[in-house]
């Protein structure tokens, strides 16, 4: 399931293209989008039909849902708009599995999609069989110029999917870390190994540099235009916060001491009880942490992982740091400098998430892809140990909300190198 260790000490630019460029393009696009279908059902495999309907919040999906929304979205978007005479699968699908799209119609409340025990499991899966044999049959017999005009579709469907392969293991370790009796992913999971250095800190003097996606290659609307920012002088942490400075800092009284907190985030404390990242468990006086294998005891060495941006705020007043901000990430990380940038947790930046200088959502229906969440929400960097391999980037903007945690997120520091 998880990237192993080389794979995680990702290089400065990771490639993020899904397609192979064979000369023949009906072939690639039919390769990548079985590769990313199958990975999705990869990772559902070792879930029950009991495990894929649970909803243990509302901010998390069903398995289930994430395998038919994600079939959804080609079924909608590339079928049924580009490949005359399909036929859809079931006409109340796109009511139960569209998740936002507006402009697609009406939809399903989000909240409620784990009351759905029907269509079952098996159900989703005849769905998805049938949407994959409509499209490899489309690409096939779709010329070469269609082919050329909807291969941009594809990519972003696929893309859209990944993004819902990870989505599918942070919301099955929410709902199994629930559980009284936890269960296990994948027993023989393992937290990926980290790359920290002996060195602590990169600096970034001051200067102007050009951020965001640069080129034609594929990318999410959100990270356009590139553009010039000024950026320094800072220092970064090249290494991810651990669990053993985590520990000090709640040893130490860090989630009592109201003067360290966003007062919304002291608020979110209060109310939900926070004295611990998420998902862990004191256990007769030991802290445990659920993971994919299940729970294991909190490894000190290890990156600190399911916190949201109130705690790595918070954390990084007790320290007299800061968070980075989004384009200092970028800089530092566009020169080598970051240990462990991509692969083991989401950083939190203090960047709000906002729209680039000049940024233009794209037309139609996809333009609700990102645009419309462009408040509220802050900027995390990287990638995490659930994203699917080729789905990183440098220039990719992750968000939530800052109260969020059962992401695979976790932090590193800045400080003003002044
Ligand atoms: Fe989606």
């Amino acid at each position: 399931m998880t990237k192993p260790a080389s794979a995680v000490a990702a290089p400065a630019t990771p490639c993020p293209s899904l397609f192979s460029d064979s000369g023949n393009l009906a072939q690639d696009l039919v390769e990548a989008y079985l590769a990313v279908r199958n990975e999705t059902e990869r990772r559902a495999a070792p879930l029950t039909p009991e495990d894929q309907l649970i909803q243990s919040m509302p901010d998390a999906s069903p398995a289930k849902w994430h395998r038919a929304h994600t079939t959804w979205f080609f079924e909608q978007f590339l079928l049924g708009e580009h490949c005359e005479g399909y036929k859809v699968f079931h006409p109340d699908y796109a009511y139960l599995f569209n998740s936002y799209y507006v402009s697609a119609g009406p939809r399903h409340a989000r909240h409620q999609r784990g009351h759905l025990t029907r269509p079952g499991a098996d159900e989703i899966t005849a769905y998805r069989r049938h949407v994959d044999a409509a499209v490899v049959k489309f690409f096939r017999d779709a010329g070469e110029d269609t082919l050329k005009t909807i291969a941009p579709l594809v990519e972003v469907g696929l893309n859209h999917e990944q993004q819902h392969q990870e989505l599918m293991l942070t919301d099955i370790l929410h709902a199994f870390a629930q559980n009284p009796i936890p269960p296990a992913y994948d027993a023989s999971w393992k937290f990926p190994a980290s790359t920290r250095g002996s060195e602590e800190w990169v600096t970034l003097n001051e200067g102007i540099h050009t951020v965001g996606h640069t080129d034609d290659s594929f990318h999410f609307d959100n990270e356009k235009p590139a553009h010039r920012a000024l950026v320094g002088p800072v220092k970064l942490a090249r290494n991810l916060v651990t669990n053993a400075e985590w520990l000090a800092f709640m040893k130490d009284g860090g989630y009592s001491t109201p003067t360290l907190w966003l007062m919304d985030g002291f608020a979110v404390v209060g109310n939900e009880g926070w004295q611990a990242p998420g998902h862990w468990r004191e256990i007769d006086g030991e802290w445990q942490v659920m993971t994919l294998a299940g729970l294991k005891p909190v490894d000190p060495s290890a990156p600190v992982c399911h916190v949201s941006y109130y705690e790595a705020d918070a954390f990084a007043r007790w320290q007299a740091k800061h968070l980075p901000t989004e384009m200092e990430w970028e800089v530092a990380a566009r020169a080598g400098q970051l240990n462990d940038a991509f692969g083991i947790v989401w950083q939190w930046t203090r960047s709000a998430y906002a729209p680039y200088p000049g940024y233009r959502a794209i037309e139609g229906a996809l333009g609700e892809y990102n645009g419309k969440f462009m408040v509220n929400q802050l900027v995390l960097r990287g990638s995490s140990l659930a994203t699917p391999g080729g789905h990183s980037r440098i220039s990719y903007r992750n968000f939530f909300y800052p109260h969020h945690r059962w992401q695979f997120t976790g932090l590193r520091l800045a400080d003003y190198a002044t």
